[in-house]
């Protein structure tokens, strides 16, 4: 591969990707539930591409900073993973959800164990595992410096207003806590975790500094080790299969790529072995995914033929 070659071409794919979104009429809906995120301007898209030779490529507002929601529950799962393995598989599933990310139905039906860690039932068992033996304050903490430590940046921060904004008009997340506790499903009191929950999905991240934390999730990280090989291969399975809920098998039929979404309008995809992405707009589609993120990355992995189903031998021919 000739990386020099995959840098040009990416250049003059993210230029296009943007004309593109830029000229689209639909722009979907922000997130209105989170009182804080409803004042965001959907008008907002970015993208940013690492690459495995180091190069680190970005359009439009890569630079903002936005809300990391649910893209957060890959921080907590590789912390989980990697500190419980396949205990963690007693307390959730590793299964596709059939409803929406928020439901109470889903959990009810399947007697309090989430389908998987990526739906909010999922991710507030997943922190309620990180939190263990340590306060709200000691786990927020370590789950920002395992986010900057990926993205080799400090300034990663977690935005309060969002996090107490989530907090007082969560009722949907209290009524899952409660459900999950009622199961015998969480260790900890509800405001514990989902104080916890809340925090880390308020942690406030760019495009820029996203796309470098996912490096060590498409194996081209420069400080590897941060996880170990099994963990990688396995929350990259899990993003495949789960990481857009009930539309991840729309998601894999149209981009082809593990990735997972946040309400916050940000998605990070990871083509393994060569490049991590992450992409903001704020509006939403119907099931709470980035809708002109989704095109964008569907954009972008034509172009460059990205894909888990394309060789990677395929790249050093363009
Ligand atoms: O718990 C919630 O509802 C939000 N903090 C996160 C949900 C989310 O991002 C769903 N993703 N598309």
């Amino acid at each position: 591969m000739n990386p020099d070659s995959t840098a040009r071409r990416l250049e003059s794919a993210l230029a296009e990707v943007h004309e593109k979104i830029r000229s689209a009429k639909e722009r979907g809906s922000v997130a209105d539930y989170i009182p804080e995120l409803a004042r965001i301007d959907p008008d907002q898209f970015g993208i940013s591409v690492c690459l495995a030779d180091g190069s680190h490529l970005g359009v439009g507002h890569y630079r903002t900073r936005f809300s990391a929601q649910s893209v957060s529950k890959v921080f907590t799962l590789a912390i989980a993973l990697g500190r419980y393995g396949d205990d963690l598989w007693a307390r959730v599933g590793r299964e596709p959800s059939t409803l929406d990310f928020n439901s109470i139905q889903e959990l009810e039906i399947r007697r309090g164990h989430p389908p998987n860690p990526f739906v909010n039932s999922g991710a507030i068992v997943t922190t309620d595992i990180v939190l263990g033996q340590s306060t709200p304050a000691e786990t927020i903490g370590e789950i920002l410096q395992f986010v900057r430590t990926a993205a080799s940046d400090n300034t990663i921060l977690i935005d309060p207003a969002v996090a107490a904004s989530e907090t007082e008009s969560g009722h949907r997340n209290w009524a899952i806590a409660h459900c999950l506790a009622e199961f015998g499903n969480l260790d900890h009191p509800c405001e514990m975790t989902l104080g916890t929950y809340f925090h880390q999905c308020a942690i406030s991240i760019s495009c820029e500094q996203l796309a470098r934390f996912g490096r060590f999730l498409a194996g081209i990280d420069p400080n590897r080790g941060i996880v170990s090989e099994r963990t990688i291969r396995r929350i990259n399975a899990l993003m495949f299969t789960c990481g857009h809920y009930n539309g991840s098998g729309e998601f894999a039929f149209r981009i082809g790529l593990p990735a997972k979404s946040g309400v916050g309008g940000g998605i990070l995809a990871i083509v393994p072995g060569i490049a991590s992405i992450a992409v903001w707009s704020p509006g939403l589609d119907r099931l709470g995914n980035s809708l002109l993120g989704t095109q964008a990355l569907e954009a972008l992995s034509d172009r460059m033929q990205w894909s888990v189903f394309i060789s990677r031998l395929a790249d050093s021919r363009l």
